[in-house]
C-alpha cells in the first residue's frame, strides 16, 4: 500500500478509534487493527526476546514480544512479577540488547541509550536537594552541552511553565509536595525534548493515599503536556487508570497476551461497573485460563 493510500484511508478512521481495537491471542477474540491503516508507530517492539546469561544457565525474560506504542500514547506493560516488564523497559532504553527481534524508535533501531528516550525514576526524591528547581530542570541540559546557559535557562523556564511550576523556579526541592517534585523530575525529562518517558513501577513503595495523589498528578500533566509514556506496572487497577493502552504479559518469559484499550478510564470511573469488567476480564488474563 503506497503512502498516499495509507492517508487516504486514515482520514476516515481517527487513530484512537483504530487503537481503542482490542487485541487477544487464541482463537474466537477480537483481531488485531489492520496495522497498515496505522500511521508508523512512534515505538516499535518487533520480535523482541530477552534473556540474561547467568554462570549457571540462561534466563528467559521475554519471548517474541511485538507492540507498537503510538505519538501521545499512554502505554503500560502489565503482568506479574518476574514476567520481563523492566527488562522490556531497559531494552526500550538502550541499556541492554535484545536476544531476537528489535526495537524501533521512528523507524529506527535502538541500539543504545540516547536523550530521545528517558527513564523516569521512581525516588522522586532523587532531585538534588541543593539545587533550586530551575538548577534541577536546567542540570542535565548543562551536563549534557546540549545547551548554552542562556538557552538551558530559557528552556528550562519553557518546560516549568508548560508543567505549571513556572512560580516554583527558585523553590528548593523539599519545599515542594510529593506530586510538584514528581512533575520537576518529568520538567526536567521533558526539557531533554525526549521522545518518549519511560518508568518502570515509579508509585509502588507508595502508601495507598499517595500512590492515588501521585496517578492523578501524572494524568493532569500528560492533559497538559500530552507526552508519549511507557509505563510498567503490574497493578491492574493502577494500568487501568494510568493507561491509554495495556499490554498484558504473560509469566515469564514474558509474551504479549492480550492488549486492552483503557482510553475511557479514568478516577472517575474506578467503581463503575465497566471499570470492573476490564479489571475481571484482566485478571482472567493474569490468573485465570491456565493453560486451557
Ligand atoms: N541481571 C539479571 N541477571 C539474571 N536474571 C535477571 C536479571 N535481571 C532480571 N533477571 C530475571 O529476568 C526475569 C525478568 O525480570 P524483570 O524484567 O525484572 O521482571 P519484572 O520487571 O516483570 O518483574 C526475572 O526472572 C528476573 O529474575
Ligand atoms: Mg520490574
Amino acid at each position: 500500500m503506497t503512502t498516499h493510500a495509507i492517508f487516504r484511508h486514515a482520514i476516515g478512521t481517527p487513530m484512537q478509534d483504530l487503537l481503542r481495537a482490542t487485541r487477544e491471542d487464541g482463537a474466537g477474540v477480537v483481531p488485531p487493527p489492520d496495522s497498515s491503516l496505522l500511521p508508523q508507530p512512534l515505538l516499535a517492539f518487533d520480535g523482541v526476546s530477552m534473556q540474561y546469561a547467568t554462570e549457571q544457565h540462561v534466563v528467559r525474560a521475554t519471548h517474541k514480544v511485538s507492540l507498537s506504542v503510538h505519538e501521545a500514547e499512554r502505554y503500560v506493560l502489565l503482568g506479574p512479577s518476574g514476567c520481563g516488564k523492566s527488562t522490556l523497559l531497559k531494552a526500550a532504553a538502550g541499556f541492554i540488547a535484545p536476544t531476537e527481534g528489535e526495537i524501533r524508535l521512528d523507524g529506527q533501531r535502538i541500539i543504545g541509550p540516547g536523550p530521545d528516550r528517558i527513564v523516569v525514576f521512581q525516588e522522586f526524591d532523587q532531585l538534588p536537594p541543593w539545587k533550586t528547581v530551575l538548577g534541577n530542570v536546567m542540570f542535565p541540559l548543562r551536563a549534557t552541552n546540549r545547551l548554552g546557559r542562556h538557552e538551558a535557562e530559557e528552556r528550562a523556564y519553557a518546560v516549568l511553565d508548560q508543567v505549571g511550576l513556572a512560580d516554583f523556579a527558585n523553590a528548593y526541592p523539599h519545599q515542594l509536595s510529593g506530586g510538584m517534585k514528581q512533575r520537576v523530575a518529568i520538567a526536567r525529562a521533558l526539557a531533554m525534548q525526549p521522545r518518549v518517558l519511560l518508568m518502570d513501577e515509579p508509585f509502588a513503595a507508595l502508601d495507598a493515599l499517595t500512590r492515588r495523589r501521585m496517578q492523578e498528578e501524572l494524568l493532569e500533566l500528560w492533559e497538559q503536556v500530552r507526552f508519549t509514556l511507557l509505563f510498567v506496572t503490574h497493578s491492574i487497577e493502577e494500568a487501568l487508570l494510568v493507561g491509554s493502552r495495556i499490554g498484558v504479559l504473560t509469566p515469564r518469559p514474558g509474551r504479549l497476551r492480550a492488549e486492552i484499550n483503557a482510553h475511557a478510564f479514568g478516577f472517575d470511573s474506578q467503581g463503575g461497573a465497566d471499570f470492573q469488567a476490564s479489571a475481571q476480564r484482566i485478571h482472567h488474563l493474569l490468573f485465570g485460563e491456565a493453560q486451557t
